[in-house]
């Protein structure tokens, strides 16, 4: 069970990788790897921390709806959607009956075995990883977990270091590109979704199967909007979950924009942020990410 106790620590190692004590546990991330089963009919967003997976529940609960904002005004974001390593949530995605809609941050690696052999639908949402890092940066300062404050420098080194929450970004996004011609996997960029958000949502009914008419893709996108999100009590996951409520001050929606990082990058962290980018995703298609 996840500790009752919310005075604990930042992280905790599995297998190397820092994980976060207020939502999983090392009995929860085994039982996730070596024993969930996922199923055919499964449908699993998958993101590294900050990426907008928020944004793609939203959008699937509406898109669930018709673009009818009753359920997702009602029941809260981590009940619609549960991580799949949610100590308090995982034993409830077992035992629940039909198709299942889950999330999870987990890297390939550590992702349940189970995926690897069935027809589950993957929703990856990417972006680009100086905002990821920005918005990292600023919801770490509201840890209240967090022994040490940490300089804008400090962090990005650490986030360049891959001693992240959940790991590298760099390692946990090769790990999930390599597999995207496994099956049913479906790549949306937060960026395009926000240039065009409904060439994005046309492209997650279809992958879903799901026929919206123009005008209920109209409410899907109205209702899974920045502000419409900030105004929806029940999207506001660190501010609902009972622990994360105890443990992190900052809201779970912050700016909700493209490009933050040019307020806190200088030109030479920038620089050598682009460097190891490239070094690191050498071995993907540059034309592959919108960002650079
Ligand atoms: P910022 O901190 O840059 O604002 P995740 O859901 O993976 O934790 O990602 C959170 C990030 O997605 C936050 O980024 C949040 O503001 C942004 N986000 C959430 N909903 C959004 C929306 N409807 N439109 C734009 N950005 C959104």
């Amino acid at each position: 069970m996840l500790q009752d106790s919310v005075e604990m620590s930042e992280y905790f190692l599995f297998e190397g990788l820092r994980m976060p004590p207020i939502l999983t546990n090392v009995e929860t991330l085994c039982f996730a790897r070596e024993e969930f089963l996922v199923r055919d009919d499964d449908v699993i967003i998958l993101s590294y921390p900050r990426s907008g997976t928020h944004w793609i529940i939203e959008i699937i609960g509406l898109i669930y709806f018709n673009g009818d904002p009753t359920w997702i005004q009602t029941v809260p974001i981590f009940l619609r959607s549960p991580w799949i390593e949610d100590a308090h949530l995982q034993k409830d995605l077992v035992n629940q009956n039909g198709p299942r809609l889950m999330v999870s941050h987990l890297p390939v690696q550590l992702f349940p075995r189970s995926y690897f052999s069935c027809n589950a639908k993957v929703v990856y949402i990417l972006r680009n990883p100086k905002d990821i890092l920005t918005s990292l940066y600023h919801i770490s300062r509201g840890f209240l977990c967090k022994k040490q404050p940490e300089t804008f420098d400090e962090f990005l080194n650490r986030f360049m270091e891959g001693d992240m929450h959940y790991g590298s970004w760099f390692d946990h996004t090769l790990g999930w590109i390599k597999k995207r011609d496994m099956g049913s996997f479906l790549l949306i960029f937060y960026e395009e979704l926000q240039r065009d958000p409904r060439a994005s949502v046309e492209k997650i009914c279809q992958f879903l199967g799901k026929k919206l008419k123009p005008e209920e893709i109209d409410l899907v996108i109205q209702n899974s909007s920045f502000s419409a999100m900030k105004e929806n009590t029940m999207s506001d996951h660190f501010a609902i979950h009972s622990n994360l409520q105890k443990a992190i001050i900052s809201p779970t929606l912050r700016k909700g924009v493209s490009g933050d990082w040019k307020n806190h990058f200088t030109v030479a962290q920038s620089e050598d942020f682009d460097r190891l980018f490239q070094e690191k995703m050498s071995s993907l298609d540059p034309g592959l990410f919108p960002w650079f």
